[in-house]
């Protein structure tokens, strides 16, 4: 090849070397559109969203999508656009209402996606369950979870002892207040809020224990998902006979959505193989989390996504996952347990248990809640899903996000996660006058909305609770706005639209007026259900 182009091509790579800068982009997407949706309303709307907002009483999830013109960055739950391979695969679903197509798809799919550990079987060795979403295979595992301890250990032996660490006997005893039944707990990195909901409704108390790097606002520190080894350690030493199993949301999403290190993986499951305790994964960013492990953990950088996702999942005895997130489906959820595994070798009826509340509540095993077109796209989502183009532009994308957002002096939990920036309240209106119980995430998400964005607010007002006439806040104290980003939806433009938005909002911060809460205050799960008007 003659000089001059070669010469050219070493400035191409370049370029490519290049941090990417807004404008100044030179790797394309790995995608291009197939087809778009013209949105339905116009971002000069402000008046008509305004008596919108103000009709729905603030409240986010009752503001209609169609008009939303910008970024609708809710959730990045069941919002992915699929890709034209899985539309295709919808045209292709196999009806049948018994083992249909899609099933053994799926089957063959789960161990080249998780490893060869995860291979299905059949009938009598049920391994592999399907739901219509995560928090119904939650709500099933610890429904069926707490039927066998409680076969196992009938007592009501409730002494905590006095060697734990004061603080963790102080956070169990208050849950233990007002329980009837023996007591079990599922320590985790950070529960889900519907997981943390399923193991109360389950009589049992989920524990987190969150890195001290996380707690301590750490921002360089990597892997703020983490779980607090010394603080497992203790529990499990103190209170074996009361864990029955040991959780890691893979990425913490309750954490601001930071990723969790191989070595805290492999810490956390010597100490469950100490203690005789299986250890499960909330897998439902299973492969953000290894692409963060790739990237930022030593000894990763030339493995490939598959190889990684393979290790971590080694080290778990199961796992459930909602397929809304990293399956890149509108729906589903599943539970898979290891064969040979040591909850299936402690628990070897389970499955056929799990089965019985899958056929009572969402259909025969063989397509558990979801139409046979459903199986197939998840098959060819979790094909795509560990690709490393894939991965590469979907973080790459939050994090431009984050940067641009950061660029206009608005605090973010940092470093970025893996599907969404959480832009931190407490500072964002340090300095301004505001009280608790101003509510001015409510007033941020609702000023939002009258620009053409949606985000949620994850605070004071989602976390804390009103008892007796007063707020509560969360504790440990958590004030966010969580703005997700869906995948394969929106391009930077449209994310940098967003960022404007919060920057005006940020110029004027002491001009966001408090909210007064109209309805349902003392609700549970208030925030989905209550409303609000702005204070003048
Ligand atoms: N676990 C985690 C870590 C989640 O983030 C979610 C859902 C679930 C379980 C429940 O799954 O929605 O399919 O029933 N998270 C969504 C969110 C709702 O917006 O973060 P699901």
């Amino acid at each position: 090849m003659s000089e001059p182009v070669l010469f050219f091509i070493s400035k191409f790579n370049e370029l490519l070397a290049e941090k990417p800068h807004p404008q100044r982009y030179y790797r394309p997407r790995p995608y291009r559109n197939a087809a778009v949706r013209f949105n339905a309303s116009r971002i000069e709307d402000f008046d008509k969203r305004r008596a919108v907002v103000e009709e729905t009483g603030l409240n986010v999830f009752d503001f209609p999508a169609r008009m939303i013109p910008g970024c609708d960055l809710l959730t990045d739950s069941g919002t992915t656009t699929m890709t034209i391979e899985q539309w295709s695969q919808l045209v292709l679903g196999d009806e049948s209402y018994g083992s249909n197509e899609g099933y053994f798809d799926l089957k063959k799919q789960i161990p080249l996606t998780f490893g060869p550990a995860w291979a299905q079987h059949d009938r009598d060795r049920m391994n592999f369950f399907i739901f219509h979403q995560g928090r119904a295979a939650e709500h099933s595992f610890f429904g069926v979870l707490a039927g066998e301890l409680r076969r196992k250990i009938p007592e009501n032996h409730r002494d905590i002892p006095n060697t734990l660490p004061p603080v963790l006997k102080a956070r169990i005893e208050s849950r233990l207040e007002g329980m009837r039944q023996p007591y079990f707990i599922i320590p985790s990195n950070s529960h889900f809020d519907t997981t943390e909901g399923n193991i109360e409704d389950s009589r049992m108390i989920p524990l987190n224990l969150p890195a001290p790097e996380h707690l301590a606002n750490n921002e360089s520190f990597p892997f703020r998902g983490n779980m607090d080894l010394a603080a497992l350690e203790a529990v499990l030493e103190k209170l074996n006979s009361r864990v029955p199993l040991v959780y890691m949301t893979i990425t913490n999403n309750t954490g601001g959505g930071q990723p969790v290190s191989m070595e805290n993986i492999r810490c956390v499951a010597e100490l469950a193989r100490k203690h005789n305790v299986p250890f499960f994964f909330d897998a439902c960013r299973f492969a953000e989390n290894a692409w963060f492990i790739q990237k930022k953990e030593r000894g990763y950088e030339n493995k490939s996504i598959a190889q990684i996702v393979h290790e971590m999942f080694d080290h778990v005895d199961g796992f459930h996952i909602s397929f809304k997130k990293d399956g890149l489906v509108n729906i589903g959820g599943g539970l898979v347990l290891k064969d040979g595994g040591r909850f299936l070798r402690e628990y070897p009826d389970f499955g056929m248990k799990m089965v019985d509340r899958q056929i009572l509540v969402e259909g025969h095993p063989t397509y558990g809640g979801l139409a046979g077109r459903d199986l197939k796209a998840l098959v060819e989502g979790l094909r795509v899903v560990v690709t490393q183009d894939y991965l590469d532009n979907r973080i790459g994308q939050v994090e431009r996000f984050g940067d641009k957002l950061l660029s206009y002096g608005i605090p973010l939990v940092r470093p970025v996660g893996g599907h969404a920036v959480y832009i931190d309240l407490d500072r964002f209106f340090e300095g301004t006058r505001t009280k608790d119980d101003d509510f001015k995430g409510t007033a941020f998400t609702a000023l939002m909305l009258i620009a053409g964005h949606r985000m949620i607010e994850l605070g004071l007002y989602a976390f804390g609770k009103f008892k007796d006439g007063n707020e509560i806040p969360p504790n440990p104290r958590v004030n966010f706005i969580r703005a997700s980003v869906p995948r394969l939806t929106y391009e930077d433009q449209d994310l940098y639209s967003v960022a404007e938005a919060a920057r005006v909002l940020a110029e004027h911060r002491d001009r966001i007026p408090a909210v007064e809460v109209v309805y349902g205050r003392e609700l549970f799960l208030r925030h989905f259900k209550s409303r609000f008007r702005f204070k003048n």
